[in-house]
């Protein structure tokens, strides 16, 4: 989950691959680096960690630079080989007149490395990604042509790879290839540019092509040439990007996570957009291609997910069994691809994916349709890898979402499964007519609800300041709310590096209890009017009783509570049942504020990456 951009044409080349790795630096942000092609010579530059420190470089040492014309460039997010100089990218062959840079992962690289050492080539990293320069080198010593050079290299490949390739011999010409990493081209007039990914070329062109695997693209300034793996040209469709560059833009906010966690009430309201209207209208969701007969006899759903998703799944299986009576299994993408399944073609099949390309993800879906199981995917980018393999893709439509951290893609998550289980519920027909209406009307007020969370964040803001210097915390929950535990423990964990973890409520008496002091904070969820509200209750006490610091979430006005709980905050009226779509906010929220207080880097915590594309 690397970034890479590359470019040909007439502006500033150093400007343009900056702007792109800027907008991709979600991707990773271990080392960066550019090569050049400055006047038939290729110059490299790179600098570990953040961008920030090539684009110091840079300016430092702009004299050297005479005017290039295209250029290469990379974020990385170490896989093989430490972060450091020698390993971060743009990588060369031996003789240094190519340049590769590299998103995904190189399986058979150990014995490519042998092969090509025993030909002569000189290796200075420990990446999978130098294998692929040597390699293409020693083709394009046969060839003379890199465009076919790359082409018979990558048929070596195992594994996942974007690549973006430059010879000194060939200027301005910019190779690109993908296999199971994604890779698009952005058409420009006098200028054309490759990336992993939209936000990298949005600012100057909303045209795109999307590549398909074992596809390479070869640009120059004015033309754009598409292949198979075999050299046979291959007609793509151009299409429109439907955002505009100001998505990429704080508006005002410190953070995009806090710009994100306030977009959420008009999040919903676009989920809920053409699906539910009219209260006494059937949920809209035309986009599960699944007849209504088969629908019905519909015994078996398995999601798979990971991260913010799989809390997002854990949710939707909640929802769906209560409303619809359909068993569903969760399970992490990552523990569903190594085992033996009962995955068959009865079973629906639901992937969660914020970005689509979750490598884990993909390969879960893979091994579903394999077994010809109808595979529904709920995606934020319905431009996604994931999205091309669905037959039924459901967009949760959240639009970009920059911070690393999840936060408005998981609201969208979940007001998505609430349609889908609704949708279920109603073609089954096993809810009370009443309650469905309420659940609908409920459903169109959460936005409203959120607004009020979010317009006064005062004591979520004081709560974090006094408990910023814990170093542990349990999230206890039960029921429907058992996944907003996890989830606000990974949030915590995610942006301030704090060890929470969210537990069922029942379960702290039988072992997490024994690690409760003072030193432990306890936030519980308590909603009251559902299953679990006085069961909680009892929990906390127990926990109290053991001298934990005790912070309470609920939408309970008892008044009881502030003398129970050091700290209660307070939401407004909620059903138990639709509660996860706002007791997830003050938590995303009090994530945000004690990470904020620690001065920790919100946006881009250490070690994490948006999108996972390495299994
Ligand atoms: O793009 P996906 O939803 O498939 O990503 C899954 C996880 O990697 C992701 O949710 C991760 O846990 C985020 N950092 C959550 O904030």
């Amino acid at each position: 989950m690397c970034g890479i951009v590359g470019y040909v044409g007439h502006r500033d080349v150093v400007s343009v691959l900056f702007s792109g790795l800027t907008n991709l630096e979600y991707r990773g942000y271990d080392s960066a680096g550019i090569a050049l092609n400055d006047k038939g010579d290729i110059k490299i530059y790179k600098t570990l960690g953040k961008l920030i420190n090539l684009k110091n470089e840079l300016t430092e040492r702009k004299s050297e630079l005479i005017q290039p014309t295209s250029g290469i460039g990379h974020i990385r997010w170490a896989t093989h080989g430490s972060p450091s100089l020698i390993n971060a990218h743009p990588h060369t062959c031996t003789c240094g007149k190519l340049v590769v840079v590299h998103n995904g992962i190189i399986e058979n690289y150990k014995e490519l490395r042998e092969e090509l050492i025993n030909k002569g080539c000189n290796f200075r990293s420990q990446t999978d990604t130098e294998t692929i320069a040597h390699l293409i080198a020693d083709e394009y010593s046969k060839t003379k042509k890199l465009e076919e050079a790359v082409r018979n290299s990558v048929k070596k490949l195992q594994g996942a790879y974007a690549i973006c390739v430059m010879h000194k011999d060939e200027p301005d010409v910019v190779v690109g290839a993908r296999k199971h990493a994604p890779m698009l081209v952005g058409v420009g007039e006098g200028e054309n540019f490759i990336a992993s990914d939209t936000p990298a070329i949005i600012e100057y062109t909303k045209k795109t092509i999307y590549l398909d695997d074992n596809e390479v693209a070869v640009i120059t300034k004015d033309k754009i040439k598409i292949t198979d793996i075999n050299g046979n040209e291959v007609v793509k469709k151009v299409e429109i990007l439907p955002w505009e560059p100001i998505a990429l833009s704080k508006l005002g906010y410190k953070h995009f996570m806090l710009k994100e966690i306030h977009e959420q009430p008009d999040v919903i309201r676009n989920v809920l957009n053409g699906k539910l209207y009219d209260i006494d209208a059937p949920i809209a969701l035309n986009e599960v291609k699944i007849d209504k007969d088969t629908l019905k006899k519909l015994i078996k759903i398995e999601i798979i997910a990971c991260g913010t998703s799989l809390h997002a799944a854990l949710v939707g299986k909640y929802i769906i069994e209560d409303f619809a009576g359909i068993s569903v299994e969760v399970e992490a993408s990552s523990e569903y691809i190594y085992r033996k399944t009962t995955t068959d073609s009865s079973t629906l099949v639901i992937g969660v994916s914020q970005s689509g390309e979750t490598a884990d993800t993909i390969t879960a879906i893979k091994q579903a349709k394999e077994k010809n199981a109808h595979v529904l995917i709920i995606t934020n980018r319905p431009d996604s890898n994931m999205a091309r393999l669905a037959d039924s893709l459901i967009p949760v439509n959240a639009g970009i979402e920059v911070s690393v951290a999840a936060t408005k893609s998981y609201t969208a998550q979940l007001i998505s499964f609430y349609l889908l289980a609704i949708h279920l519920a109603e073609i089954k027909g096993g809810l009370d007519k009443s309650y469905l209406k309420n659940l609908k009307h409920e459903l169109i007020q959460l936005p409203t609800k959120i607004e009020e969370v979010l317009s006064n964040t005062s004591a979520i803001q004081e709560c974090a300041r006094k408990f910023s210097s814990f170093k542990n915390f349990i999230y206890i929950a039960r029921g429907v709310n058992l996944a907003t535990a996890f989830e606000g423990a990974l949030k915590l964990k995610e942006i301030s590096y704090i060890n929470a973890t969210g537990y069922a409520a029942g379960e702290l008496k039988h072992g997490p209890i024994a690690m409760l002091d003072e030193t432990m904070p306890v936030l519980s969820i308590l909603i009251p009017g559902g299953i679990s509200y006085e069961k909680i209750l009892s929990n906390c006490e127990e926990a109290k009783a053991r001298n934990a610091k005790l912070i309470a979430l609920t939408s309970s006005t008892d008044s009881n509570l502030d003398s129970l709980f050091d700290v209660v905050l307070r939401i407004p009226p909620v059903s138990e049942i639709l509660s996860p779509a706002i007791t997830c906010v003050p938590l995303q929220l009090l994530a945000y504020y004690i990470a904020e207080f620690l001065g920790k880097d919100v946006d881009q915590p250490r070690n994490l990456a948006k999108s996972v594309t390495v299994e």
